[in-house]
């Protein structure tokens, strides 16, 4: 019932763009867990927050092989751009490749290295973040990043359910862990308003106020 359920939301959203749909199958070719990969219906999901939010500037944590990047930049305002960092180097060919095939090589800026090392050296504000890093790293991007978000700007974190490994609250595991602890940190922030969707892995809404 449940996929016969997701075929049909396929069925009624829009359709995938070519080019990301390429990417998609060009990722589950040549890479290592392929299914880090958004996809179409969240990847839909994020063009149209970005397109809702019209983003001057977007800050996107956690590149991969560049399909989050492709959807969310599609919704920045003429003149914005889209800073995405990516801890392996050896994505960037392959990611700027499919940057250019959708048209939006000059408004992404590649970074390669550790987040939390060149978050610190942006000087600029952000309307809209996104995280898709490493899950035990979410509240030190959370940190890092919110201050570099304009008022009424937005940040977007992905897996916030994990597998639903959310609800095991003896679990050992550390990318368990620094979800739930990131989930539970934002619960004490009190500038902000949110919201967890269940859509995928569970994509939380984040309003800094
Ligand atoms: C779930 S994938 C991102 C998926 C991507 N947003 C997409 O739409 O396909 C997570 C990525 O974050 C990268 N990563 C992990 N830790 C990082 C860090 N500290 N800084 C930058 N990138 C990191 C990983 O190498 C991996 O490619």
């Amino acid at each position: 019932m449940k996929r016969k359920l997701d075929q049909y939301i396929k069925e009624h959203s829009s359709a995938e763009d070519p080019v990301l749909e390429d990417l998609c199958r060009q990722t589950y070719i040549r890479f290592v867990n392929p299914n880090m990969v958004t996809g179409h219906l969240q990847g839909k999901f994020l063009e149209l927050i970005s397109k809702m939010i019209n983003p001057e500037q977007i800050l996107e944590i956690g590149t991969f092989t560049g399909y989050s990047t492709i959807c969310l930049a599609k919704g920045l305002r003429p003149g914005g751009n889209l800073i995405t960092i990516e801890l392996n180097d050896e994505l960037k060919e392959f990611s700027h490749s499919y940057f250019t095939r959708a048209g939006l090589d000059q408004v992404i800026v590649q970074k390669t290295g550790n987040a939390i090392e060149i978050l610190p050296s942006l000087n600029m504000f952000f309307d809209l973040v996104y995280i898709d890093g490493d899950k035990r790293e979410y509240c030190d991007y959370y940190k890092l990043a919110k201050d570099k978000v304009k008022p009424g700007g937005y940040i977007v974190a992905d897996n916030v359910l994990w597998g639903e490994k959310v609800l095991d609250t003896g679990t050992t595991d550390k990318q368990s862990i620094g979800i739930i602890d990131f989930n539970n940190m934002l619960m004490n922030e009190k500038d902000i308003e949110h919201v967890i969707i269940p859509l995928r892995d569970g994509i939380t809404l984040i309003r800094k106020l």
